[in-house]
């Protein structure tokens, strides 16, 4: 639904929460690589694009997603490569240590984080470095709340808002350890332009969005549950945390 819309920065914090990340990849050469894992409409990638000299593979399971990444990025066509995997069950098409960097923005904490941190430390070259974000339940929602959403979120879209076992940074920090990475960062994002504001860069005006919603009844479910976990959850969603971590493999 977010790739037929065209919309970018798909995550809490939006380009300035991008900005952040991206401060945190190392300056490396033209033969370096970077992965992004969930590249989305591309609007990270250009960024990345713009200011290093990578080659960068973008993966995501959605072809809405890699159709409109795939026109965002042809400036770029000779450095970029995109490619369509499903990360529940593929593993990165990628050899073993072959990758500088990996970054990630709002969907490790949807995928199965454990396999996902492995899957980045076999890739990752030595010392290659892993950044991300993303929103996790933190301290103050309770088990029994996010238990009721993670179920609707579940049911409704497919998959959870963030996952129940692991709450806390710390959760996160010891399953990056496990996985075999030093973490080099682990920042919670303060400022209130951090929170909650998805959907930023969206491009498609209106009118165009309502005859997309109109034609597409699949769409227009989708449209219609997002917004309803949404409304319906707002305070508690406010109350989740939005994380920066950054890794280095050892
Ligand atoms: C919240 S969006 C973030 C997109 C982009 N990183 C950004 O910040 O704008 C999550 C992205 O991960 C992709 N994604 C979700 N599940 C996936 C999976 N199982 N395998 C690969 N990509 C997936 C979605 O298609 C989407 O592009």
């Amino acid at each position: 639904m977010h790739g037929n819309f065209n919309r970018g920065f798909l995550h809490p914090g939006g380009k300035q929460a991008t900005e952040k990340l991206l401060s945190f990849l190392p300056q490396l050469g033209k033969e370096s690589i970077v992965v992004e894992i969930g590249c989305g409409t591309g609007e990270t990638a250009k960024l990345l694009l713009e200011r290093f000299p990578y080659s960068y593979i973008g993966l995501d399971a959605a072809p809405a997603m890699l159709d409109k990444a795939k026109s965002a990025l042809s400036p770029y066509s000779d450095r970029v490569s995109l490619i369509k995997c499903d990360l529940r069950v593929d593993l990165f098409p990628v050899p073993a240590e072959s990758i500088d960097a990996i970054i990630a923005e709002s969907v490790i904490a949807i995928l199965a984080p454990q396999t996902i941190f492995r899957e980045c430390y076999r890739v990752l070259k030595r010392g290659g470095i892993l950044a991300w974000n993303d929103r996790l339940w933190g301290e103050t929602v309770s088990p029994s709340d996010r238990l009721k959403i993670n179920k609707e979120c579940k049911r409704l879209l497919g998959f959870p808002a963030a996952p129940d076992d692991l709450p806390k940074a710390d959760d996160w920090k010891n399953l990056m350890e496990s996985c075999g990475f030093k973490i080099l960062l682990a920042e919670k994002l303060l400022s209130s332009t951090h929170v909650a504001r998805l959907h930023q860069g969206s491009v498609m005006p209106k009118r165009t969005k309502l005859v997309h919603l109109l034609v597409n009844l699949n769409l227009l479910r989708f449209w219609y549950y997002d917004r309803a976990i949404e409304r319906k959850y707002r305070e508690l969603w406010q109350k989740m945390e939005n994380w920066i971590f950054v890794a280095k493999k050892g």
